[in-house]
């Protein structure tokens, strides 16, 4: 019997889960293949727990968004997403821009190859030693998040004698139903100026030295899954041009933040030619220039994490040796992710409901709850998927487990672009105060 025929309704299958990754497929002898690499090979070499990403998955992506976009709206990547020298390396030859909330976000940029030029500075604490590098760098422009923040950074260009392009990001207290945790546009988030402010700060911005306004922004929140949202908040931002331009104020850009949702189980992504419809609708005929900062939609598939079964305990709890300080996600948000076998004949055969879990001393160290998979034996090895976004960028060293290799897959290439952290880099940097006196 394969696992297809008894897995209920309302959970998909593997062979549902990789029908719907292109990039993914499970082969007789190789097992679980990314692009044209089996994983099995990767983990060989590497071991587990190791995450994998596909290149050509990224650019691929990257071209469908930018052909839905094309001739609406500039596209700034979204570092915070994933941030691998490689993977921005990919973004920049890609011709986007990049959308960095800090210093280090800024500088990691710049290192793979974005143009000051083309980078937004996003984030709701940017400290003065960020906002001085952002101006020093002359990046293409600050979102500002509050009236304090606009002074702040007028005050430290004028210094500088520089004035430096800032847009002002709107709170338009849209739910963007999505998980609260990842929620950006509501009144009550600590996100953007409450937008019946807006055309009061914006004049102040006008009248400042060393800022010149240049338009608005706004980001909604994450894996956001249907246009409503966004079109409730760019009929709110069209309001709001609509108003500082009725006052002679110059308004010529429109960021409109990220946010786009992908497939992790079976809902339907949100495609960005939907989203193109959207901006048209809004802004279309407006004289604006239209950017957008995706995340997720455009790394998230393409990054797995390899795991291998410690422990199958009780014939129902399956203990990985990866864990919440690798991927965060179901511990934190409650997100579902794949999971599927690495060897094919792990993929068919009796399935049961299954917690899988992690070897972290906290209950919420748990990848699935009740899932339904073949049980595995210890050794065996699965991919969780969908975890190129949001995975290793907010991985931690939690319980002393070092962070985890990296690979890239390119078609049949593939290189190991981050070797695992050693122990002994743990605590390499960590000193013991003389006065706490020799180790007894
Ligand atoms: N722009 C701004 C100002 C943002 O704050 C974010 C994400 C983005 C763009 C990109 O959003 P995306 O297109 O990736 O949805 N760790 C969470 C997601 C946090 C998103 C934070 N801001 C998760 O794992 O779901």
């Amino acid at each position: 019997m394969s696992a297809a025929a008894i897995v209920p309704d309302d959970e998909p299958t593997i062979a549902a889960l990789l029908a719907a990754r292109p990039q993914l497929r499970m082969h007789a002898m190789d097992g679980l293949v990314l692009e044209e690499v089996p994983l099995a090979r990767i983990a060989d070499v590497v071991g587990t727990p190791a995450w994998v990403y596909s290149a050509g998955t990224m650019r691929a992506r990257l071209a469908t968004l930018r052909a839905a976009l094309g001739g609406v709206a500039r596209v700034h990547y979204a570092v915070k997403a994933n941030d691998h020298l490689a993977v921005l390396r990919l973004m920049a030859k890609g011709g986007v821009g990049a959308d960095v909330v800090s210093e280090g976000e800024l500088r990691r940029a710049r290192e793979a190859g974005f143009a000051a030029g083309d980078m937004v500075f996003s984030g709701a604490g940017k400290t003065a030693r960020e906002i001085t590098l952002a101006i020093a760098e002359d990046i293409r422009q600050i979102n500002i998040e509050s009236a304090e923040e606009l002074e702040m950074v007028s005050a430290l260009a004028s210094a500088l004698g520089r004035t430096v392009r800032v847009a002002l990001r709107v709170n338009p207290d849209v739910d963007a139903a999505t998980h609260i945790k990842i929620t950006t546009g509501t009144a009550e988030t600590k996100f953007g100026i409450p937008y019946g402010e807006v055309v009061g700060v914006y004049a102040r911005a006008v009248a400042l030295p060393g800022v010149e306004p240049v338009g608005l922004a706004l980001h909604l929140g994450s894996q956001i899954l249907s246009t409503a949202p966004y079109r409730a908040a760019f009929a709110c931002a069209a309001e709001l041009v609509r108003a500082l331009r009725a006052r002679g104020l110059a308004v010529r850009g429109m960021d409109c933040g990220g946010g786009l949702g992908i497939a992790y189980r079976d809902e339907a992504e949100l495609s960005p030619v939907a989203l193109a419809g959207a901006l048209r609708a809004a802004f279309g005929g407006w004289d604006l220039e239209l950017m957008v900062e995706p995340g997720r939609w455009l790394v998230g598939p393409a990054g797995v994490l390899l795991a291998e079964v410690v422990r199958v305990k009780s014939g129902r709890i399956v203990v990985l040796d990866a864990a919440m300080n690798d991927l965060i996600r179901p511990a934190l948000y409650d997100a579902w992710h794949g999971l599927v076998p690495l060897a094919a004949g792990d993929a068919v055969g009796m399935a049961a409901p299954l917690d899988v879990v992690g070897p972290v001393c906290e209950n919420s160290d748990t990848f699935a709850r009740g899932r339904f998979l073949p049980l595995p034996l210890p050794g065996a090895r699965m991919a969780v998927l969908d975890a190129g976004a949001y995975g290793a960028v907010m991985s931690s060293t939690y319980n002393a487990r070092p962070l985890a290799p990296i690979a890239m897959v390119d078609g049949d290439r593939w290189a190991v672009i981050r070797p695992r952290q050693k122990l002994a880099d743990l605590w390499a940097g960590e000193r013991v105060p003389d006065f706490l006196g020799e180790a007894p």
